[in-house]
């Protein structure tokens, strides 16, 4: 499995439930490395989608311990286990984490690729990651050129698991 986050200097990446910033060359990147594949995320970023809907175009495997949880067109797990078995059934590149906090923390050091936008600046942040930096079995495979908007510049990275 592999993950894909935006985070800022920090390692911030939400705010009160919330995105830290809206970029809309990171939505279209973000579109094209995670259609068509299984999408993880955690229920409060299922909620935190427009209309709290599943993404179109991908299968939406939601984690949460509620037993009683039903969504349309998404698939519910209640733990890791569940998770892995579900998982098991994609390619090891056809299923993207795509958040929030506390999947990205539960999971991070099971993935084989981090996809992380870096996002150069400081927003007020209530929820992190770990700094991809300091994990010492990764290393940058891929960066993209900078880009730039409304005065923002972020970059694409691909981490890569060496173990
Ligand atoms: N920058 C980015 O790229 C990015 C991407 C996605 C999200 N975010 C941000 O991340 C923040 C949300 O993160 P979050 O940590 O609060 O929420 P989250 O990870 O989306 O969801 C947490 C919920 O997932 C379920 N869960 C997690 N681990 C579980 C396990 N092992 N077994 C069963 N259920 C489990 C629980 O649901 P129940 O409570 O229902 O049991 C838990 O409350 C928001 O600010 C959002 O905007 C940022």
């Amino acid at each position: 499995m592999n993950m894909i986050v935006a985070a800022d200097k920090n390692w911030g990446i939400g705010k009160a439930g919330q995105l830290l910033t809206h970029l809309s060359g990171d939505l279209k990147y973000f579109k094209e490395r995670t259609m068509g594949k299984a999408v993880v995320m955690g229920r409060k970023t299922l909620e935190s989608l427009p209309g709290g809907r599943p993404l179109p175009g991908r299968t939406n495997i939601v984690l949460t311990a509620n037993p009683d949880y039903k969504k349309e067109d998404c698939v519910i797990v209640h733990n890791k286990e569940e998770l892995c078995e579900k998982c098991a059934e994609f390619p090891a590149d056809g299923v993207m984490i795509i958040g929030g906090a506390t999947l990205y923390n539960e999971l991070m050091e099971q993935c084989d690729s981090l996809f992380i936008t870096k996002i150069y600046e400081e927003f007020e942040a209530d929820a992190f990651i770990k700094n991809a930096d300091e994990l010492p079995d990764y290393k940058v495979v891929w960066q993209s050129e900078m880009q730039e908007e409304h005065g923002i510049k972020y970059q694409f990275f691909e981490y890569k698991r060496e173990k």
